[in-house]
């Protein structure tokens, strides 16, 4: 049978997968199937600033390049993750007490030098991740706190300088549907075009549960293709109260394909993603205790109601 992103292809759309490289290093199987199903793929944890320059000055980028590689030798495109979160980001830097001024001179350098590396070689770049709270606000987040909301536009303009051939995205979470919060993104998306800011793309993460269905997505991501944006599903999962039972993974099924059939029906929106395939490597049990299978393939990477239902759906054309 075909591979999934060979069904993609016919969509003209790439299909991938957040890729957590000690699995990549240590598990022959999950290294051929990230290889072989998808045509994209993101660093789960490895493009990360703490990951990146864990003491000041000193980088490591060994194992983002070995990603690098093996998307190389499997033609696959890659998704930068990410460059402005208040997430993950190394000690040094939230520990420190730099003045506005310096912290914004970290950050242009972390752009420049982060963006730099990988140049000519990311298809989007997750430049600004998460900067909205749920009823809209910006997140108060030390990027916020020492240098203003002027710092989105100033992350694209510098991520654009510093690679101008990068698709460049704002990324986050609950933004799937009509809302406040994708109301507030597509306010703040807008502007920043109107003012010349490069920003090409919205990433939907869709993190969901089996619970609900995001209903106005195909809306959603239609608004931003009027405004002339391309979308992305950039972190699909579908997490469930363990144990699994048929109709949650039927339910599972449901979201997932509804999610790609709005993605498929949306021209503009280039990409689906998921954060992990298989519920072998997972962050979900470590966050939501109780909560998993969230993935297509279970833990022994076989195929699960929600992996026939993606198949089909990229199957049906
Ligand atoms: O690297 C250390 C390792 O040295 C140590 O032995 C181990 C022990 O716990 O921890 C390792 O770090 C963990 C890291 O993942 C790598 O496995 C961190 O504790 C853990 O917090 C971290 O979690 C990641 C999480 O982002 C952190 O915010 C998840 O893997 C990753 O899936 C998750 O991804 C985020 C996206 O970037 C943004 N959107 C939401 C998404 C899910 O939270």
């Amino acid at each position: 049978p075909p591979t999934l992103r060979a069904l993609a292809a016919r969509h003209d759309i790439r299909i991938g997968t957040a890729v957590d490289m000690s699995a990549l290093a240590a598990d022959p199987v999950y290294r051929r199937q990230v290889g072989s199903e998808f045509s994209t793929v993101t660093a789960e944890n490895v493009m990360k600033w703490e990951v990146l320059e864990p003491q000041r000055g000193q980088y490591d980028w060994s194992a983002a390049d070995r990603l690098m590689a093996f998307a190389r030798q499997h033609g696959q495109a890659v998704r930068g993750h990410v460059l402005v979160w208040h997430s993950q980001l190394p000690a040094w830097l939230t520990a420190g007490s730099f003045s506005s001024d310096q912290l914004r001179q970290i950050l242009r350098k972390h752009i420049f030098d982060t963006v730099g590396h990988f140049k000519g070689r990311i298809w989007q770049w997750d430049v600004v991740n998460e900067a909205f709270n749920e009823d809209g606000t910006l997140r108060d987040t030390i990027w916020l706190e020492k240098l203003g909301p002027g710092y989105i536009a100033d992350a694209f303009r510098w991520a654009h300088e510093a690679d101008p051939s990068a698709k460049l995205f704002y990324n986050d979470y609950n933004i799937e549907d009509v809302n406040a919060k994708s109301d507030a993104v597509y306010q703040l998306v807008k502007t920043l075009r109107a003012q010349g800011v490069p920003v090409e793309g919205v990433g939907m993460q869709a993190h969901e549960t089996v619970d609900y269905t995001p209903t106005t997505m195909r809306q959603n991501m239609q608004r931003f293709q009027r405004l002339g944006l391309d979308t992305a599903v950039t972190e699909a999962d579908v997490r469930m109260v363990m144990p699994p039972d048929a109709a949650k993974l039927g339910a599972q099924a449901d979201v997932y394909r509804s999610m790609l059939s709005d993605c498929l029906a949306t021209d503009r929106c280039i990409s689906f993603t998921v954060w992990g395939f298989t519920d072998k490597y997972s962050w979900v049990p470590g966050t939501f205790e109780g909560q998993g299978a969230a993935n297509l393939l279970d833990e022994t990477f076989t195929p699960k109601p929600a992996y026939d239902a993606v198949r089909a759906t990229l199957a049906a054309k």
